[in-house]
């Protein structure tokens, strides 16, 4: 691949006011072209690009193309930079009026020096980014992957820079292809805020579109790379692919003074800012299912609500290595003894949370990747603590994995824009199935990402159609005090496998009514809580375990899990399983017997709590 940095354009606005800036600061700036203007922390803006060049071997040459007016200060950088004196074009031309515009100096480089058949990647090597930010690696590379279509880099304009100022692309979520090119739109032209910028990859078969684009307006010169695009994407339904960078992009075209000190200085300030995203802590609660299908992968319906009691804690800090670090507890490396080793592999098994840091992190990658949504280029440390009781079906694992995720979103300045609230319960299931191979559905991840209590509809058409259900946040008052039980010595759930899913694959009528019947409870209890019928809700909780009870039977179900329940049952509580067995969750509303019912549990060897709903 072949590289050309355009610094050609002139600056007559940014000329003049510095020459008349009586403050005395610019002295030492006067007739100094735009790319060599320091940018954040005085490095020049030109060198900021040429080290992320330089260092890469992934071009056969970088060449720059510039005036006739500047090229004495280019060449005497050239010189000190250990830049090709003999790769700078000059384009011969002395002033704004006269010059013949950025298309056409790319078409003047490539003519000279004959090139040919090659990919070029292009860039306004006079805009100021922010340094450090990316890889370009990781654009080479993305281009490499799309080899049917050229590649345009863009980023998502900050709350304070305005649409009518840029080239706007819209972008396909699934294709990555620019679909429209919005040259300084209006804001009701578009909702995207998808900033295209000088930065491109073309394909060789390109250069030849560009020579037609260039025919249609002889003597031209005010023509820029936002006109080409606009043309080939609009025009031409040609194919290019948008890549977007983590870095925010300023001074494209035409400068004044004013604007780029204030530019240098948002971006100073970002990067004070991100000195704060060195370490963030996330959190991803457990949850408890209310009513609905027991189990995912049944299109049925269910309410979980998201609790306070217990939570997985993820931290990521950015450090100079890129280090996954093990819970002293839950990824034990030391041991007592042969003893201790044997006791706490039967009690706890092999398997930590440190794979599922890891399995995130190569999934976010990967979509990332896919996506072109480059990540800045910085390593950092994860680490992780859980309080959620193991193996009761409160959903531990997914709550380290969406707090992983919510960390490496924070961390990357990934928004929901990128990944969308609604795609993320898929994202943090398929960090389990795909690669970790746990049994796992959506439903625990859904609440997990939107918290609060939530109503979930996996209609299969939905499902069918658009890879998601219906996930709605359902909003209370009066909330009364669910409780929760567990073994506090292990669950014995999971030990016999039910033959369910079987069943219901085969369409077992008994299965199938079954989860109809879940569904119907569903909507009943989503009524009840919108209408704050707490006695109605009891009775769809005690109604959804008989049910369950019956398809599942007790052996599956085990004996603890059944105690718990006839416990509550005993003092009057409406008592099911929040998840897939080993705890129970209980709804008590004749409060004078819960002191009662507390001691009996406790007695009984369980662990028992108080939810604190987090709605
Ligand atoms: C803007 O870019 C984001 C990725 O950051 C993408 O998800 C979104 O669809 C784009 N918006 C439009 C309107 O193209
Ligand atoms: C990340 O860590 C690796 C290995 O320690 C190191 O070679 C690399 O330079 C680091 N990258 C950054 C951006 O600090
Ligand atoms: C705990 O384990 C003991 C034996 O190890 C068993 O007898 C008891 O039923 C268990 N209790 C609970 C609550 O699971
Ligand atoms: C759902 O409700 C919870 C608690 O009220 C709130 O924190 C969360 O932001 C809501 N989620 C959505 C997607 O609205």
């Amino acid at each position: 691949m072949i590289c050309v940095l355009l610094v050609a354009g002139h600056q007559p606005q940014l000329d003049w006011d510095v020459k008349q800036d009586i403050s005395g600061r610019y002295v030492h700036l006067e007739g100094v072209p735009k790319a060599l203007l320091p940018g954040v922390g005085g490095k020049k803006i030109l060198d900021s690009w040429w080290e992320l060049i330089k260092h890469r071997q992934i071009f056969n040459e970088v060449f720059l193309v510039t005036n006739a007016d500047k090229i004495k200060h280019f060449e005497r950088w050239a010189t000190a930079s250990d830049f090709p004196v003999q790769n700078i074009i000059n384009d011969g031309t002395t002033s704004r009026e006269t010059r013949i515009g950025a298309i056409a100096d790319l078409q003047l480089c490539l003519k000279v020096k004959k090139i040919r058949n090659q990919p070029i990647m292009v860039i306004a090597g006079d805009i100021l980014f922010q340094d450090q930010k990316f890889d370009l690696a990781q654009v080479t590379n993305f281009h490499g992957t799309k080899a049917d279509g050229d590649l345009a880099i863009y980023y998502e304009l900050g709350n304070d820079e305005r649409i009518e100022t840029r080239g706007i692309i819209e972008v396909c979520p699934f294709t990555n292809r620019i679909v429209k090119f919005w040259e300084k739109p209006s804001p009701d032209q578009t909702i995207s805020r998808n900033a295209s910028v000088p930065f491109y990859c073309f394909q060789p078969d390109t250069i030849a579109k560009i020579d037609e684009y260039l025919s249609m307006f002889p003597g031209r010169h005010d023509l820029c790379f936002g006109d080409l695009l606009s043309w080939l994407v609009n025009d031409k339904d040609h194919l290019i692919y948008a890549m977007k960078l983590p870095s925010g992009f300023q001074l494209i075209g035409q400068t004044t003074l004013e604007d780029y000190d204030a530019w240098i200085q948002y971006f100073t300030q970002q990067e004070k800012n991100d000195v704060r995203t060195r370490r963030i802590s996330k959190r991803a609660y457990a949850r408890v299912g209310l009513v609905g299908n027991p189990s995912d992968g049944f299109f049925g319906k269910t309410i979980s609500m998201s609790i306070k009691n217990f939570w997985a804690e993820v931290t990521i800090s950015e450090s100079n290595k890129l280090v996954l670090i093990p819970h002293p507890l839950c990824d034990p490396t030391e041991f007592g003894s042969l003893a201790d080793l044997h006791g706490i592999s039967t009690k706890e098994g092999y398997l930590g949370g440190l794979r599922l840091l890891q399995a995130t992190c190569k999934k976010f990658y990967h979509f990332c990747s896919t996506r072109g949504i480059a990540l800045g280029k910085r390593n950092f440390s994860l680490k992780y603590d859980t309080n959620i009781p193991r193996q009761v079906g409160l959903a531990g694992s997914s709550a380290i994995v969406t707090a992983t995720l919510k960390c490496l979103m924070a961390f990357f300045r990934i928004t929901e824009k990128d990944i969308p609230k609604d795609i993320q319960p898929q994202f943090i299931m398929e960090v389990e199935v795909s690669e970790l191979f746990i049994n796992a559905g959506l439903q625990d991840r859904v609440v997990q990402v939107y918290e609060g209590l939530v109503f979930m509809d996996f209609d299969k058409d939905l499902m069918g159609s658009q890879g998601f259900g219906l996930y709605e946040n359902l909003s209370v008052q009066d909330l009364p005090s669910f409780f929760i039980c567990y073994s506090s010595n292990g669950s014995d759930s999971g030990k016999i496998h039910s033959d369910v899913r079987k069943r219901f694959d085969q369409g077992d009528p008994e299965v199938v009514n079954a989860m109809e019947a879940f569904a119907e409870l569903t909507k009943k209890a989503k009524r009840a809580v919108q209408d704050g019928n707490w006695p109605c809700i009891a009775q769809l909780m005690k109604d959804n375990f008989a049910l369950r009870r019956s398809i599942y039977g007790d052996t599956c179900l085990g004996a603890d899990n059944i105690k718990m329940v006839d416990i509550g049952c005993r003092f009057g509580a409406a008592c099911k399983f929040p998840g897939s067995g080993g705890a129970v969750v209980g709804l008590l509303l004749d409060h004078s017997r819960w002191e009662e019912m507390k001691s009996t549990y406790e007695e009984e060897g369980f662990v028992f709590v108080r939810v604190i709903p987090n709605v």
